[in-house]
C-alpha cells in the first residue's frame, strides 16, 4: 500500500489531455492499487491518474455501491442520456463544491487490469462519477463547467 500525493488545481498536470495506456504491466497495476489506496484514504469516490501526477487514461471509482471498486483503463463514454444537476466536489479542489449538469445515464467502455474489454451502464452517482473522472483525462475540472460554486463549511 502506498499513498500518493494528490495534485491540486493550478498544477499543470491537471490541464493535460492524458495519453492512452499502451501496455497493462506491473507498473500500471501498482499505480491502480496506489490510486485506490489514495482515494479511500481521502474519502473520495473516484480518482483519475492525472490527480496523482500521471498523465495516462486510467481511473478508479468506488461509489460504495454494488459495483465496489471499478478500475477503468482507456475509458470511453459511448452513450449519454438525460440530464441531472447535482453537487460535486473533487480531491484536487479541496473544500469547494459546485452544481454540475451531467448526463443522467451513461454507457462506458474500458479495459480492466487483465486487458479485457468491459462495458458498464450507470445512473445516479456512479454515472456522475464516471463523467467527472473522464473529464479529468481531458484536462477538465468540475469548477470549469459548474453552474455555481460554493465553499464548504470549514471543519
Ligand atoms: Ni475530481
Amino acid at each position: 500500500m502506498a499513498l500518493l500525493d494528490v495534485r491540486k488545481a493550478g498544477d499543470p498536470v491537471l490541464k493535460e489531455v492524458c495519453k492512452p495506456v499502451e501496455k497493462i504491466d506491473k507498473n500500471l497495476k501498482k499505480l491502480l492499487d496506489d490510486m485506490a489506496d489514495t482515494m479511500y484514504e481521502n474519502d473520495g469516490v473516484g480518482i483519475a491518474a492525472p490527480q496523482v501526477g500521471v498523465d495516462i487514461r486510467a481511473i478508479v471509482i468506488d461509489c460504495q455501491d454494488d459495483h465496489g471498486l471499478i478500475e477503468l483503463i482507456n475509458p470511453v463514454i459511448t452513450f449519454r442520456e438525460g440530464s441531472e444537476v447535482d453537487t460535486e466536489g473533487c480531491l484536487s479542489v479541496p473544500n469547494i463544491f459546485g452544481e454540475v449538469e451531467r448526463a443522467a445515464r451513461v454507457k462506458v467502455e474500458f479495459l480492466n487490469r487483465r486487458g479485457k474489454k468491459q462495458h458498464l451502464t450507470a445512473t445516479g452517482l456512479l454515472a456522475r462519477c464516471i463523467q467527472h473522472e473522464c473529464d479529468h483525462l481531458e484536462g477538465q475540472l468540475f469548477i470549469d463547467i459548474a453552474q455555481s460554486i460554493h465553499r464548504g463549511k470549514d471543519d
